[in-house]
């Protein structure tokens, strides 16, 4: 069986690149080495940390819990008919290179989801999304091991409650459930979501036409003008989720500024743009030590170096209440704080 490490670092772990370190660490290859430890009671009565590319985490500075870290691999097709394939893929892929794979072999609907960070296992989780395409749309169903009893379960797509930039692995089963594997249906011709902001324009202008693989491209050149890269200043995406307010509300706010941008949603509910909500007051570009708020997207902190947990959390208690102040709305953290 592989072995439990102690006084695990995980900075080289987590995008944002907090110091951060484990007092235990288990990473696995194959299922089975996950339930031999399960059945060995080594995770009896111990907090559990499941951590998957860490681009979506904060991490305190002692983690005094079992991290789990899948490294399960493996790609088999297992349904392909005229119209779709439905490919099984190990949680511990990273995700963009399974991107590239179906964008190379003409598998359709998941080139939105380009160069996201992160591994398969958390895609579901946080029911990751962009360019108007959500892993849920493409998600058949999720198997896993329950960290309780060592049982394989599989969830279809519709037991996984998929929400925005939420299921039930965040909630009801949030470090009980280890993801496995995620089963994905693709389709086998050309049909391209091509409605949300400049992905069209800048496929046709840049590469020369609206093919599956210049839409990849042009998706990575998007996500690379405006997000930080991780290398350079740690970060975990979109810090906030865009919050979902009544359309009174929405229709109110509109009145007094005619410029922010919502999304209708389909439930009569709207969504509002927390990027351009905090652009507004000002903090896009500042910084606050050793953390700061990202230049070219507002919905993004990084670390400028060195950061601990509690200055991420200062810097962005300061920018929630700043957006209260101004429109009455409170956001949401989109990362998860362990
Ligand atoms: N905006 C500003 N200023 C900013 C940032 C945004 O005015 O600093 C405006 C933009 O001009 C645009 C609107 O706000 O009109 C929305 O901005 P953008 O298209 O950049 O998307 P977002 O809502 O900020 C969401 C996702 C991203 C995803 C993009 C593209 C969330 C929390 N974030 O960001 O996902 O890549 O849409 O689909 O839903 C992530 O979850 O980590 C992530 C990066």
């Amino acid at each position: 069986m592989n072995s439990i490490f102690h006084n695990k670092q995980l900075t080289l772990l987590n995008t944002f690149g907090l110091e951060s370190v484990a007092k235990e660490f288990f990473e696995f290859d194959t299922e089975d080495d996950l339930i031999d430890l399960i059945k060995s009671n080594a995770l009896n009565n111990k907090k559990i940390l499941i951590l998957g590319g860490g681009s979506n985490l904060l991490l305190s500075e002692k983690i005094k819990a079992m991290v789990l870290h899948s490294k399960i691999k493996g790609i088999t097709v297992i349904n392909n008919d005229s119209d779709t394939i439905t490919i099984e893929a190990g949680s511990g892929i990273v995700w963009d290179d399974f991107v590239q794979y179906c964008v190379n072999n003409n598998y359709y609907g998941i080139e939105n989801l380009s160069l996201i960070p992160g591994t398969i296992g958390a895609s579901p989780v946080q029911n990751i999304g962009a360019y108007g395409v959500e892993a849920g749309d493409l998600i058949v169903g999720v198997t896993g091991i329950d960290l309780l009893n060592g049982e394989k379960r599989y969830f279809t797509s519709e037991e996984c409650c998929f929400g925005y930039r939420s299921s039930i692995f965040k909630t009801t089963y949030k470090n009980s459930f280890l993801i496995t594997k995620v089963q994905f249906r693709l389709r086998k011709r050309g049909i391209l979501t091509l409605g949300y902001g400049d992905v069209k324009a800048e496929a046709e202008s840049m590469y020369g036409g609206v093919t599956i693989e210049n839409v990849r491209k042009a998706i990575v050149s998007i996500r690379e003008k405006k997000l930080p890269n991780p290398d350079e200043f740690g970060n975990a995406g979109s810090f906030f989720k865009n919050p979902v307010v009544t359309n009174e509300l929405a229709q109110k706010l509109k009145i007094l500024y005619p410029e922010l941008p919502i999304y209708q949603l389909e439930n009569g509910n709207v969504k509002l743009a927390a990027g351009w909500m905090i652009e507004a007051t000002g903090w896009k570009g500042k910084t606050v030590g050793s953390v700061g708020v990202h230049e070219k997207q507002a919905l993004v902190i990084i670390n400028k170096g060195g950061a601990m947990l509690n200055d991420v959390l200062k810097l962005a208690d300061m920018v929630t209440q700043s957006v209260i102040d101004k429109f009455g709305v409170e956001l949401e953290m989109e990362v998860n704080v362990f």
